[in-house]
Order: structure tokens, then sequence, then C-alpha cells
């Protein structure tokens, strides 16, 4: 956790004699179940996590925007108006493009110096990219006094994220990491961007996070690849159905009489993505009357499909699931987020915490290069800004 004093003399080193007026908290996400739908209609039930992003905001009266990264200990700065073109560093492009897109929706901007600071690890398969435009958005606004309905910021998030950082991401991560609330997961219709909060309250259990700390290259590759294979079986599946949307349209059966117009690596990531959503409103209704091992079977059912139909894991998200799997008082677990490392979550029984941890220190770490990070966590607030 970020300790509140350590961050304001960060803030005083970085930009002498400026006084912060506000702290913004944006989380990092865990999917619970509904991955790689979200670009395809479907519904998704995320949580706001823990770990957050933090942004201290002060005015300035130069005009000028100047943005302070602690992760890259680099300051970037730029004229309110004109927020410049997609280029190094890197992690500017996701600050430059939400301001840009403020810019694009009328707002006027106001000078302002941000000091960023996360606890979201990177490339982990739980939105850090979202924390941080969702985290700068707010800043920004906060600093020019102006304000912008939460799904209409989510919606300009991710047009900062595809247009700045070339990223085609879907709807749910930026659509949680504003709208999140504690206690509560999500239940995102992609389609409508409709969503119900539902209580996610474990009381004699505890949601575990097991980062892999691997990102493979692959990732960021794969993902476009997988949307057009999505839109060529939805194609396919159109010329008998022309009715059809999106995938969401499609009902397992439908897929099947499809199936031999299709090739089986088509075939297999709409499989994936079907079924994914009959598990995500079949989970929903599990998390509403409470039944945590079914819930639990969902996530491996989830697993399975993500791993061995939409080919999106890794054998370090393979080897964690399994190991928390043979855990007794594991109701589930699975690989969460894009994939390709990242991040894998389980639901345990508090009485099982410590035996879960002794499984992976035992059978994962020292097997691959870098040991598994185990923390908990739970459903927290989406970003709020805190005056000081
Ligand atoms: C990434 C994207 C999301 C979603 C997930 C997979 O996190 O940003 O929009 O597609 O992958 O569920």
């Amino acid at each position: 956790m970020v300790n509140a004093e350590e961050l304001a003399s960060r803030f005083q080193k970085v930009f002498p004699g400026e006084v912060a007026r506000w702290r913004v908290r944006a989380p990092g996400r865990v999917n619970l179940i509904g991955e790689h739908v979200d670009y395809n209609d479907g519904f998704v039930l995320p949580i706001a996590m823990t770990q957050a992003l933090w942004v201290l905001v002060a005015p300035r009266s130069d005009g000028d925007i100047a943005v302070h990264s602690t992760a890259f200990n680099q300051t970037v700065t730029f004229p309110t108006g004109e927020p410049g073109s997609p280029g190094e560093p890197f992690w500017a492009n996701y600050v430059r493009g939400v301001a840009a897109m403020l810019i694009r929706r009328g707002i006027r901007l106001q000078g302002a110096s941000l000091l960023i600071h996360s606890d979201v690890p990177v490339g982990g398969g739980v939105s850090s990219s979202a924390a941080l435009e969702t985290g700068v958005a707010r800043a920004l606004l906060t600093a020019a006094g102006q304000d912008v309905p939460p799904v209409e910021l989510a919606l300009l998030c991710r047009q900062a994220e595809h247009e700045y950082a070339h990223s085609p991401c879907g709807i749910m991560d930026q659509f949680i990491c504003g709208l999140g609330q504690a206690d509560h997961a999500l239940l995102l219709d992609c389609r409508t961007q409709q969503y119900e909060q539902i209580p996610f309250v474990l009381d004699d259990a505890v949601l575990m996070i097991m980062n892999t700390q691997v990102k493979h290259e692959l990732g960021s590759s794969e993902y476009p690849v997988r949307q057009r294979q999505c839109l060529e079986g939805l194609a396919t599946l159109q010329q008998k159905h022309p009715g059809l949307r999106s995938l969401r349209d499609v009902t397992p059966m439908m897929l099947k009489e499809a199936q031999p117009e299709m090739k089986p690596l088509v075939f297999d990531r709409c499989w994936h993505v079907v079924t994914e959503i009959e598990r995500t409103t079949k989970a929903a209704e599990a998390l509403r009357s409470n039944d945590l091992e079914e819930f639990g079977r969902l996530m491996v059912g989830s697993h399975q499909s993500l791993s061995q139909k939409y080919e999106v894991s890794c054998p370090e998200l393979d080897t964690l699931v399994e190991i928390a799997r043979s855990v007794p008082g594991v109701y589930g677990a699975r690989m969460t987020g894009g994939g390709f490392g990242g991040c894998a979550i389980a639901l345990v029984r508090k009485s099982a915490e410590n035996a879960l941890r002794a499984a992976i220190i035992d059978r994962y770490n020292g097997r691959y290069k870098r040991p598994a990070l185990v923390y908990t966590t739970k459903a927290e607030d989406g970003a709020r800004v805190e005056t000081l």
C-alpha cells in the first residue's frame, strides 16, 4: 500500500514549492470471470482491486501540464492545449492520449502538476494501463474544475488506449476502474454497457492473486489475432444467420451446426467465447446465491477453455492453476486478464490460504525463472478524488 506521507514528500522533491491539492486513487482490476469476451459484446464480471495507482495533483499557473512517473523517474511536460503525438517514453502516451481525448470532448484543460505512483503490477494482466488512464483523466478533470460521467469517461479512456497506445482493447478495464464499488463485483453487459453491482463479500473465503511475474512477448501481438479469428467465425455464422451482430448472439448449438464450415482453430476460438459468456452469467447467478462451490467450478471451466480453446494461457499460469486446484479448500482458480503471463487468481477458504502458499513455494518456485508473488485482494471502490 502507498503511504500518503511518502507520496507527499516525493511530490515535494519533484515539484518543489508546489502544493498538491488533490489525491486520486485509481485501482487495478481483477476479472473474476468473462475473459476475452468484452470485444465480442459479452458479459464480464470484474472487481476493482486493492492495489491501485495514485496521482497527486497541484494546479499550476504557467499553462503547462507536467506529469512525473515514480516508476520511471521521468517527467513529461506539455502545454494544456497540445498534448503531442504518441512516441517515447511509452508510458506518457497514456497521459497524452487521455489529455487529447478530453480536449476532443471539448474540455478546456488547466495547468497542473501530477505525480503518479502505482502499486498495480505492470504487465500483470490486472489493468495497470486502465488505472493510469482513469487516474490521469480524473486528475486533469479535477484540476480543470470539470467532470465527465463515468461511463463516458471509460469510453474516452479506452479511445486514448486505442489511439495512443495502439492496443485495441475492449471496454472492461476502463469501465471497472471507473465504476467499481467496494464489496461488489460488476456484471457488465459489454453490448449495452448496462451493469449490475453484485455483492462480493467473502466471509469465510479469500481471493488470492498469484503473479507469475512473466509477460510473454506474444501477448500484444496475439490479442488482435484473436479478435480477427472471432470476426472470421462470426462472418461464417452470419451466412446462415444474417441477423447476428456479434458472437454474443450465438448459442453453442448454432456454433456446432456451423462447425463443418469453419477452420478448426476458428471454431475453437468461437467456442471459448460462446461458452465463456454462458459461464459468466451462471457465475453471476452463483454469486447472487453465494454458491462459491459452483463459482469455483465455473472458474476452472473458464481457465481450461482459455488454455485449450483460446490458447492465451502459458505454462506458468497453467501450473499455478493446477497447483491451486490440488489444494483442498480451494474453490477454483483461473488466469485473469489478457493472458500470456501475468496473474492467476484463486478463490480459497480462509483455512486453506497457507496451504496454497506452501504448495506454490514447494511446487512452483524454483521450477520457473521467477517465483510467484502471492497476495490477497478484495473488491474496492473505483477511481475516487480526495481533496487534501
Ligand atoms: C485485456 C483487455 C480487456 C479484455 C481482456 C481479456 O485486459 O484490455 O479489454 O479484452 O484483455 O478479457
